[in-house]
C-alpha cells in the first residue's frame, strides 16, 4: 500500500500528530470495491462521517494538532453494500493556499499576526472547519473549533457548497458543536471571542433562518466547547479556562484554569433574552463535550464528559505543553439543575473510565436518553481511542468493546437501523487504524451488544488519520429534506 507523504513543520521537532496514525493524507479518492469481513446489514442505510484535521501544506512554523485543514472521510452504506470517499473541505482559506500552492496561516502555535484574515470576529486563525459534523436541512455543517463559518457539504459526494449563510441571515460565526432538535428542525448554537460580547446565543428555525440571537454577559473571555439544549431550554457554559490575557498581549496562546471560580451553566429558554438566563454554579472543571440533556418536572439533567484537572504537565517545551493540554482526561458525569429551587447537584456516572467523544440517538438530542456510546481513552502520550463503551443510565451497567493492540479509533455514532425502535436498535460505526500495519478499516457492531464484537468489518484501501467528530446521516434524512 502506498504510504502519504509526511508532512513536516518548521519547528524541527518531530510532531506525533503528523506521523503515524496521525500523519495527513494527500489525495482524495472514491472506492465501492470494498472487502467486506462478515456481513454488512441490509437495515444499516445512510452515511458515516468524520472531520479532522488533515494539513495540506507544510506548516508554516509548529504544527498543532487543531491547525490542521478539514477532511472529511465517509462511508455510504446502501443495501448491504460499502462506498468509501474522502474530500478536504474547500473553505476560503483553504481556496487560498491551493491559489499560493504552500501555507500562509501560522497555527495556533505561533502569532497569528502575519495571518491573511481570521474568523468574522477577526480571530487571526485559519479557519479549516475540521471540527464536527452536523446534518441539518439536507446538507452536512463542517464546524470548527474556535467559530467559523459553517460549511456546507454533500453528504454524499462530499462536495463543499460553500460558507452557510442561512439565508443571509447569519452575522458571525459559530461553534464546534451547534445542536439539532429534530422534532423541531431547529438547530442551536452560539459563538464566542476574545473580546465582548464574549458569548452570543442563536436559533436557527427550521425555514432555515437564524430566528433568534442574543448576546450572554460573562465576566471574560471563556472558552465554551459544547452546549446543550432540553425541551424548553438551552445550556450555556462558563467554566474557568480561559485564555492568559497576559500572555494574549504577548501575542503567546496560554490557557489559565482558576481553581477559585465555579463552574456555572447558564439556562436559558430556548427564544429566551438574555435577561432570563439562569446561572447554576458547580464545582470547577472544564467540559469538552455533552452527552445530552432533557428536563424531568422542574428538573434538568444534563449528562457531560467532565475534565477536573484541564492543566497542562510535561517539560514545558511548547510541543510538550501541547500536547499534554490535548490529551483528554473526561469522567461520564451528571448534573442536576432545580428550576425550583436554584441548587445544582452534580456526581460522577462513572468515575474509573477516561471516555470522551459522546455520541446517543440523534434523533433524541434533547429529550430523555437512557444510552450513551463514549469512546474508551487509552492511556498513551498522545489522543488515542482505543475501544467503546456503552452506558446505560437506568440500569447504570457499562459494557466495554476493545479494538486490539494498536489499533485505534474514532467517534462511533449511533446509526438506527431502517425501522429502528430505540435508542439502541441499531449500530455503532467507527474507522479503526491499525499503527503497525497502516491500513484501516470500518468497524460495525451492534449497539446494544458492542461487547460481542464487530458483525462487519469493511477494508478500505487507505489509511484514515486519526481525527475528530463524527456523524450519522440516516437514509430517509438524505431522501427527503430540502438544502
Ligand atoms: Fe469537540
Amino acid at each position: 500500500m502506498a504510504e502519504s507523504v509526511v508532512i513536516m513543520d518548521e519547528s524541527g521537532e518531530p510532531n506525533p500528530y503528523l506521523l503515524g496514525v496521525y500523519a495527513p493524507v494527500q489525495d482524495e479518492i472514491t472506492a465501492d470495491e470494498l472487502t467486506v469481513i462478515g456481513r454488512i446489514p441490509a437495515d444499516l442505510n445512510g452515511v458515516y462521517l468524520r472531520n479532522g484535521p488533515n494539513a495540506r501544506y507544510p506548516m508554516k512554523g509548529r504544527y498543532h494538532w487543531f491547525d490542521g485543514d478539514g477532511m472529511v472521510h465517509a462511508v455510504h452504506f446502501e443495501n448491504g453494500r460499502a462506498r468509501y470517499r474522502n474530500r478536504w473541505v474547500r473553505t476560503r482559506a483553504f481556496e487560498a493556499e491551493s491559489a499560493a500552492g504552500r501555507s500562509l496561516w501560522t497555527g495556533v502555535m505561533e502569532n497569528p499576526k502575519a495571518n491573511p484574515f481570521g474568523n468574522a470576529r477577526g480571530l487571526p486563525f485559519k479557519d479549516t472547519a475540521n471540527t464536527d459534523l452536523i446534518f441539518h436541512r439536507g446538507r452536512v455543517l463542517a464546524s470548527w473549533y474556535l467559530c467559523g463559518s459553517p460549511y456546507g457539504l454533500d453528504p454524499l459526494s462530499l462536495e463543499t457548497l460553500g460558507a452557510d449563510t442561512f439565508l443571509d441571515t447569519l452575522n458571525g460565526d459559530m461553534m464546534a458543536h451547534p445542536k439539532v432538535d429534530e422534532r423541531t428542525g431547529e438547530l442551536f448554537w452560539f459563538d464566542y471571542g476574545p473580546r465582548p460580547p464574549y458569548l452570543r446565543y442563536g436559533v436557527v428555525g427550521a425555514g432555515g433562518r437564524v430566528e433568534h440571537c442574543v448576546e450572554v454577559d460573562l465576566p471574560g473571555a471563556r472558552l465554551p466547547h459544547d452546549m446543550a439544549i432540553t425541551r424548553h431550554h438551552a445550556i450555556l457554559m462558563d467554566l474557568p479556562l480561559y485564555q492568559d490575557l497576559d500572555a494574549a498581549r504577548q501575542g503567546r496562546y496560554k490557557l489559565t484554569f482558576d481553581r477559585e471560580l465555579p463552574a456555572r451553566f447558564g439556562v436559558i429558554p430556548r427564544r429566551g433574552q438574555a435577561h432570563e438566563i439562569r446561572w447554576f454554579e458547580a464545582k470547577p472543571c472544564y467540559i469538552y463535550h455533552v452527552v445530552n440533556a432533557w428536563e424531568e418536572g422542574d428538573e434538568i439533567t444534563l449528562d457531560v464528559c467532565r475534565v477536573a484537572r484541564p492543566s497542562p504537565s510535561g517539560d514545558g517545551s511548547p510541543l510538550a505543553r501541547m500536547v499534554s493540554y490535548l490529551k483528554l482526561d473526561a469522567r461520564m458525569y451528571r448534573y442536576r439543575f432545580d428550576l425550583r429551587t436554584g441548587t445544582t447537584s452534580e456526581g460522577y456516572v462513572d468515575p474509573d473510565h477516561n471516555t470522551e467523544f459522546p455520541s446517543i440517538d440523534a434523533r433524541a438530542t434533547g429529550y430523555p436518553t437512557r444510552y450513551a456510546y463514549n469512546v474508551s481513552v487509552a492511556d498513551a502520550a498522545t489522543n488515542l481511542f482505543d475501544g467503546l463503551v456503552r452506558y446505560d443510565n437506568v440500569t447504570g451497567a457499562k459494557e466495554s468493546y476493545f479494538y486490539g493492540p494498536g489499533v485505534y479509533g474514532s467517534e462511533a455514532p449511533f446509526a438506527p437501523r431502517d425501522g429502528s425502535t430505540g435508542e439502541d436498535d441499531g449500530y455503532l460505526v467507527s474507522f479503526v487504524t491499525d499503527e503497525r500495519e497502516g491500513r484501516s478499516e470500518v468497524r460495525i457492531l451492534h449497539a446494544a451488544r458492542i461487547s460481542e464484537g464487530p458483525i462487519a468489518r469493511v477494508l478500505l484501501p487507505r489509511r484514515v488519520p486519526l481525527g475528530f467528530h463524527a456523524t450519522w446521516v440516516r437514509a430517509e434524512q438524505l431522501r427527503r429534506t430540502p438544502r
